[in-house]
């Protein structure tokens, strides 16, 4: 599968299923806003399970196409859950986010899923602004969920998309 798009601002992208020769890459996305990264070999743990399945998005001409935004998800008894999701800070705001979240819903369907399900820092403006227009809605709060070094702990909202 290698899905081609434009994006508002006219750049070509593709979508393709991450793999594992992706998790270095992507280990270094997620170092950018994440305050405990995952490494390269715990994405390749995460890969390497059947459940786990994610999307790359890369932009075309660039070279070594490395990916610019990915998406993890997981599938275990109809019920999806996405693990993590980042697109580069340079890329952002030109539908990337929506067409990796796109990419897992169709997936989900396909497979008969009854529900998405994630947890998000509730200051986290702009994921829980996507999440929302992809029509995700609060299901539950964890507290003190989210703790970045030198600041006090956020809350998580637990986050779910019907798929029936
Ligand atoms: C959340 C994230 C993946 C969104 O990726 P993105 O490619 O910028 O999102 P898109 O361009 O597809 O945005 C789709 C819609 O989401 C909403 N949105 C996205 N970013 C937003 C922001 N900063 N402020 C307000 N709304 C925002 C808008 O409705 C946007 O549509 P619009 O641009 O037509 O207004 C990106 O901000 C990111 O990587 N953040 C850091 C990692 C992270 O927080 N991951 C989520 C952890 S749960």
């Amino acid at each position: 599968m290698r899905i081609p798009f434009i994006t508002s601002r006219q750049r070509d992208f593709v979508l393709e299923p991450l793999a594992a020769k992706d998790s270095d890459a992507v280990s270094l996305l997620h170092r950018e806003d994440f305050v405990r990264p995952w490494t390269g070999g715990e994405f390749a743990d995460l890969l390497a399970q059947n459940t786990v399945f994610g999307y790359a998005a890369r932009e075309v001409g660039r070279g070594n196409e490395a990916p610019v935004g990915f998406v993890l998800a997981r599938l275990v008894a109809g019920e999806g859950e996405i693990l993590t999701i980042a697109v580069a800070r340079a890329y952002r705001r030109q539908g990337l986010g929506w067409k990796l979240m796109d990419a897992v819903l169709r997936e989900l369907h396909a497979q008969r899923a009854e529900a998405l399900f994630l947890e998000v820092d509730e200051t986290n403006a702009a994921a829980i602004a996507l999440y929302r227009r992809l029509g995700f809605r609060e299901v539950g709060k964890r507290a003190d969920y989210y703790r970045a070094p030198g600041s006090g702990a956020n809350g998580a909202l637990v986050m779910r998309r019907d798929l029936r």
